[in-house]
């Protein structure tokens, strides 16, 4: 079944700051050499001191909104995708909501980890869909760099900040343009193989002893991982979810023009690809550059591949992600005719009109 809802535009704000492999050798016992060969990674964006998932997201989101020359005011829905959000509440998509003048739009945050972007996009397409909102905001926006644990080199080689955002918009009658399957996987029993703690871990919060003790050291967030078992289950479960969502649209592999997936490591989206039977040259690759942005990788990835006109007006994508919980899934959209994305200026110079 074909859902009512298609991709018009796309934006992405990746920070400033590159931290190279190299600048890395001299945190941890490590090596360029073994990061690109274990993980395909060369360097990843940090978020500057003034920066977070919400200003990130709202540069993302501003830049989409300046491409389709959309203004805040005609949004209606902001879901934001993060698991690094600037506190416990607001939303962080409540914050972006502000930013760019969404003044009619609800807004809330979903999250997934690294799936939280295609849970988002279900949840907006549905939203599209019923007809409860006439143009939606998917954003996957993180700060990966304020949970990595900077001593534990099995982790903080891996991940990087930035934001990516897609408008969503009702299908058109006679034009390309759908999000034609979708499929969303959650199995909490491998809740430990990658998890983040948190500041509201179990414990006493009356305890003294929790507050500056061991429970509140437990309640600072950091990323933990079972790399090889993540590994062995990404493979796995990406290459499942792909092929169910290729079935539920009713078309084979050898329809997909590209394959845009979570940017996890290199060696995962490969064997992916060899299961799938997809030639390496259709899947979009570009963790080299921005190492894994959880939530914020496919957006940042589709609105890299629609500048780099790999992607016309009917041509079939498959998007699919891995992420803690463990959650996996996937999606077959078919393009739709969207906008080249633009740049920050006018961008900004769009907003302030
Ligand atoms: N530099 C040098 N050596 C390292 C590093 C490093 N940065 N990290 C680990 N090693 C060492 C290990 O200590 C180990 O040494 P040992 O053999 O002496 O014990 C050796 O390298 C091999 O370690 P493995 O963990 O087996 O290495 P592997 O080849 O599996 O690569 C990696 C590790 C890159 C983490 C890989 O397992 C992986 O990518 N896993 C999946 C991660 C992922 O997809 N996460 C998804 C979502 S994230 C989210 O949802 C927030």
């Amino acid at each position: 079944m074909k859902l009512a809802a298609r991709m018009t535009a796309t934006g992405a704000y990746l920070p400033e700051r590159v931290l190279t492999n190299a600048e890395l050798e001299r945190l941890v016992d490590t090596s360029d050499d073994w990061i690109v060969e274990r993980t395909g990674i060369r360097e990843r964006r940090i978020a500057g001191v003034d920066e977070s998932s919400s200003t990130l997201g709202t540069e993302a989101a501003l830049r989409a909104l300046a491409s389709a020359g959309v203004s805040g005011e005609e949004i209606d829905l902001v879901i934001a995708a993060t698991c690094t959000p600037d506190g416990m509440f607001p939303a962080v998509a409540t914050r972006i909501q502000h930013a760019i003048g969404a003044v009619r739009a609800t807004s809330f945050d979903v999250n997934a980890a690294c799936t939280g972007f295609l849970s988002a996009l279900m949840t907006g397409a549905q939203f599209i869909q019923t007809g409860s909102s006439r143009r939606a905001l998917i954003v996957g926006t993180e700060t990966m760099s304020r949970i990595v644990d900077w001593t534990d080199r099995g982790t903080c080689v891996l991940f990087g900040d930035g934001a990516g955002a897609v408008l969503l918009e009702p299908s058109a009658p006679g034009e390309p343009g759908a999000i034609e399957s979708m499929v969303l996987v959650s199995d909490g029993s491998q809740a430990d193989s990658l998890y983040a703690t948190g500041p509201c871990a179990v414990g006493d919060p009356l305890g003294a002893s929790d507050v500056v003790g061991a429970a509140g050291a437990a309640r600072a967030p950091r990323i933990v991982m079972d790399g090889r078992a993540v590994f062995r289950t990404a493979v796995q479960e990406m290459t499942n979810a792909c092929q169910q969502a290729l079935a539920a649209a009713r078309i084979g592999v050898e329809q997909v023009k590209l394959c845009v997936p979570h940017q996890a490591n290199e060696r995962i989206l490969s064997a992916v690809a060899r299961n799938l039977g997809l030639p390496m040259e259709r899947m979009f690759v570009n963790l080299d550059r921005y190492g894994n942005t959880s939530s914020a990788t496919i957006p940042v990835a589709l609105t890299e591949a629609n500048e780099a006109g790999l992607l016309q007006p009917g041509d079939r994508v498959l998007l699919t992600a891995i992420g803690g919980g463990v959650t996996w899934g996937a999606a077959v959209v078919e393009w739709a005719q969207v906008p080249a994305p633009v740049a920050a200026d006018a961008a900004l110079a769009a907003a302030a009109h």
